[in-house]
């Protein structure tokens, strides 16, 4: 474990930092995490009320020419880009794996990282919600037009879990599990020629060790019981707004297992603040990161609660 730098975090370090994900890293006083769990947003699914500029794919052909990969992170966010919604799912790819690799200096070196992702269809004419988890009805929509092109076709499943997976153990992280996350109860859906989407991955990733084999924290004992890598749970409305929520029975697992007492957990797409909590609860530091302010504020009047103080403002 865990503190090291000018500033050792303690337990009333629990806080919530208003930022982008990106810049996490450089807000954590030299603090090293034991673990980095979150479910950042997917591709093509939803706005959570962050202002994004189609124009951003115009601009960067004009920069770079049609056959270009995609544009670094920074870059995109510069011209107006919001994680999730870029043109492309490998531009979401990339920009998602900068983003948690940027995040690997401040993880200690046996420390872990749980990413929750789910797979979108593709579609042309996308619709658009600004919030809601996948199984879950309901929300306002918009359209948007979306390139096809490759592999990038209507009705195309895109296997984003799996690319985003791919893409990250060819940046030298080791995938420990892949965990299903089955849903139980899904929304129906209009579609009579596939089945439901009704599941979502949950990645374990680890980090290399020069000349050895990978080590890291984990306690088996506090796993559900069978220690099986699917895990039914079913989708529920969350708070403050916010219904792409976690729950506690789906991260305290985690949390207890691939933590030790009193380590420090990241969430650097905290949203409500569900793992920063589950964290505290379990005698955790838990730190998070929000870009939408009225999330960030939610999820620090969560903690408030959890710690038993007054609310502290979003930093
Ligand atoms: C899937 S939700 C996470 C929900 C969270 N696990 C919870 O239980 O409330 C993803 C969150 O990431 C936030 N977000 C989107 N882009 C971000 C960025 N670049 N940096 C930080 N947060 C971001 C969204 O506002 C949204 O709340």
């Amino acid at each position: 474990m865990s503190s090291s730098g000018p500033e050792p975090e303690t337990v009333g370090d629990s806080r919530i930092i208003k930022c982008d994900a990106y810049d996490l890293g450089s807000q954590l006083r030299g603090a090293r995490a034991d673990l980095v769990l979150t479910s950042p947003p997917y591709w093509g699914l939803r706005t959570y009320g962050l202002e994004h500029d189609a124009a951003v794919l115009k601009r960067w052909r004009a920069i770079a020419g049609p056959e270009e990969g995609p544009p670094s992170y920074a870059w995109y966010r510069d011209n107006g880009g919001v994680l999730g919604l870029e043109p492309y799912p490998e531009w979401y790819v990339a920009h998602l794996v900068e983003i948690l690799n940027g995040l690997q200096p401040a993880l200690d070196e046996e420390g872990s990282m749980w990413v929750n992702l789910g797979d979108t269809y593709f579609a042309r004419w996308a619709s658009i919600r600004n919030g809601g988890r996948q199984g879950l009805g309901g929300a306002e929509r918009s359209r948007r037009r979306t390139p096809a092109g490759g592999f990038r076709h209507d009705k195309q499943l895109l296997m984003i879990p799996a690319r985003f997976a791919i893409a990250m153990q060819e940046a030298g992280w080791i995938l420990r599990n892949d965990v299903i996350w089955a849903k139980p109860h899904v929304a129906p859906r209009p579609e009579r020629d596939r089945l439901r989407l009704s599941h979502e991955h949950f990645f374990h990733f680890v980090q290399r060790r020069p000349g050895g084999r990978p080590r890291y924290y984990y306690d088996l004992e506090e796993v559900e019981d069978g220690a099986l890598d699917v895990i039914r749970s079913s989708v529920r409305a969350g708070s403050g707004g916010h219904s792409a929520t976690f729950h506690e029975e789906l991260i305290g697992p985690r949390i207890r297992s691939c933590s030790p007492p009193s380590g420090i957990v990241l969430d650097p797409f905290c949203g409500t603040g569900s793992t920063v909590v589950t964290a505290v609860r379990n005698g955790r530091i838990g730190i998070g990161a929000e870009l939408n302010p009225e999330f960030a504020a939610h999820a620090a009047a969560r903690l408030a609660g959890a710690l038993g103080s007054e609310a502290p403002a979003a930093a």
